[in-house]
């Protein structure tokens, strides 16, 4: 018999009332109870980084996460980061950059740039190489990806955040 509980979960500042069952992935509840599907779900055991969404802030693997797990806290998704038409300076900097070729890879790159950059925005780039290589691309060799998110760091730092 499946047990399921019920759940509120917030996602990019909206309040989903869902039921699932405890062992059910925040990712595979963002995609099928919520109806988010722009966050991928690659390996499902937290290798590939294309899950990753923000949890208060901080980039987290959703495949790793129970949904039960992420009650009461904000939630962002890669549906979140645009502001109406307007591009995210990390969304404008991937098509300006070539920052993506299948994109199976993107959401998750892009919610954890926005993460990182937002917590630390003069971040080195020593670090910033550092923190994107938790995240996997099979196509674009990382080059066009880092590009990217270094434009929309000058960007973010001058103001711009989307
Ligand atoms: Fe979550 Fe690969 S699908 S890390
Ligand atoms: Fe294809 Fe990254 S663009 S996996």
């Amino acid at each position: 018999m499946r047990h399921e509980t019920e759940i509120t979960l917030t996602v990019n500042g909206r309040d989903y009332e869902v039921r699932v069952e405890p062992r059910r992935t925040l990712a595979d509840t963002l995609r099928d109870e919520c109806g988010l599907t722009g966050t991928n779900s690659g390996c499902e055991h937290g290798i590939c980084g294309s899950c990753t969404v923000l949890a208060d802030g901080d980039p987290v693997r959703a495949c790793l996460m129970f949904a039960v797990q992420a009650q009461g806290k904000q939630i962002r998704t890669v549906e979140g980061l645009a502001d109406g038409d307007r591009l995210h300076p990390l969304q404008q900097a991937f098509i300006d950059h070539h920052g993506l070729q299948c994109g199976f890879c993107t959401p998750g790159f892009l919610m954890l740039a926005a993460g990182v950059l937002e917590r630390e925005p003069g971040i080195s780039d020593a670090d910033l190489r550092e923190a994107l290589s938790s995240n996997l691309c099979r196509c674009t060799g990382y080059q066009n990806i880092l590009k990217a998110v270094r434009a929309a760091a000058a960007q973010m730092r001058a103001g711009n955040r989307g």
